[in-house]
């Protein structure tokens, strides 16, 4: 069965309802990294350059559904995409009730994640969703990793569902670099979503010839090597599976290395001050923020010896200038690197915007999770989906 491309459907006058991954971050109302944004524009101009009544819908962030809260409106993407697209893009409330659009114009919807059932997969959900469009376009490959009513059920009940050309480059682009890679290959695993990204790990082991982990994720591995990790965010519960991880890739005559010096502080603050330790010599007041100046070193080094490199999440939280030291280091070590360099996720193409180096990867995906798990060679649930409505 094949999958149905939106380019190939007739959008004239239709009421079209396109899934993209609008997760960016925001600070103080405003995009601070705009990729995703600029990625969805060839999708949404194709649409409205048709004639179509364009809806848009996104996740952003992780709020409590049936919940409003501001923190997570998309207002700021609706703000920014106007100024993009050079023409209004109203966000609506309560979109489910029903959205009125003309044709060649579009309408944001807000949050999918505040209706109650988005995140189960709620077929009803999706059912609803499904009633406002005539077409619905699966573009969000940054969440084609997560079956839910906005990804997975409204492809289910739509009268037609397609994939959008981003999603279909996206599959394209990463399943040629991803075919036959040339080794060493290094994946760089970061990031605070730790246990989502603790079981990726298992199979990509399997996969990588190094794997540097950063981020929550490393702190893990730094209680499984006997460190202390004082008041770091790990995960407890999966230190036996971090250690077994690392006794697996020793006897594959690899390595997870776990950071020899860190930079801690007493607190979670722009103003806080970062201080580097060794390893061992973490407080029980302290909080381990980012690798220090040796692990960068030492992580470099082994940048450059890969011949492809794979690099989802940040090894420090890098958004706060004194913690940002070793993401940096690495994107520079990325940046002058001679292998082939894929490079994805919303956190992950934010530190490659702050540090100027996307013209030296040569590959940026909008997808983070998503394009672990098809690093991993998982089927996507709602690639999944639309192979299954396809003809
Ligand atoms: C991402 O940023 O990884 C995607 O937008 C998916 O978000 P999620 O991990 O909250 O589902
Ligand atoms: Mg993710």
């Amino acid at each position: 069965m094949s999958i149905i491309k939106m380019v190939d459907v007739d959008l004239k006058g239709k009421r079209v309802l396109i899934r993209q991954d609008l997760n960016v971050p925001v600070k103080d109302g405003k995009v601070t990294s705009e990729t995703r944004i600029q990625a969805s524009l060839p999708t949404i101009q194709h649409a409205l350059k048709q004639g179509a009544r364009v809806m848009i819908m996104s996740h952003l962030g992780r709020p409590t559904e049936g919940q409003y809260d501001a923190q997570y409106s998309l207002q700021p993407v609706a703000d920014r995409m106007s100024e993009l697209l050079g023409q209004p893009v109203p966000l609506q409330q309560n979109w489910l009730d029903g959205i009125e659009v003309d044709a060649g114009k579009v309408v944001l919807c807000e949050n999918v994640r505040f209706n109650p059932g988005e995140k189960k997969n709620d077929p009803q959900l999706g059912q609803q969703m499904a009633q406002l469009c005539d077409v619905f376009v699966m573009d969000a490959f940054g969440t084609a990793h997560r079956a839910q009513a906005s990804t997975h059920a409204v492809a289910e009940f739509a009268p037609i569902a397609c994939a959008g050309p981003l999603l279909a480059g996206e599959l394209e682009a990463l399943g040629k670099a991803l075919d036959n890679p040339e080794k060493p290959m290094l994946a760089i695993v970061g990031g605070s979503k730790v246990s989502t990204k603790l079981t990726v790990l298992e199979s990509l082991s399997k996969i990588v010839d190094q794997l540097i982990v950063g981020g929550g994720i490393a702190n893990t591995f730094i209680a499984a090597a006997g460190y202390p990790v004082g008041k770091s965010l790990y995960e407890p519960d999966l230190v036996t599976e971090a250690k077994r991880l690392m006794e697996a890739a020793k006897s594959q005559g690899s390595e997870i290395p776990v950071p020899t010096d860190v930079v801690c502080a007493k607190q979670f603050s722009e103003s806080a001050v970062a201080t580097v330790k060794k390893v061992n010599e973490v407080e029980d007041d302290d909080l381990i923020l980012d690798i220090g100046p040796e692990t960068s070193a030492h992580f470099s080094t082994i940048i450059n010896a890969a011949k492809t490199i794979v690099w989802n999440g940040p090894v420090g939280v890098f958004e706060i200038e004194q913690f940002g030291h070793g993401t940096h280091e690495l994107s520079k070590a990325i940046a002058t690197s001679t292998g082939f360099s894929i490079a994805g996720g919303g956190d992950t193409l934010a530190a490659i915007e702050l540090y100027g180096i996307g013209n030296k990867v040569s590959y940026m995906s909008t997808g983070g999770g998503a394009f672990l798990e098809f690093l991993e060679g998982k089927q996507l649930p709602a690639v999944a989906m639309l192979e299954q409505r396809g003809t």
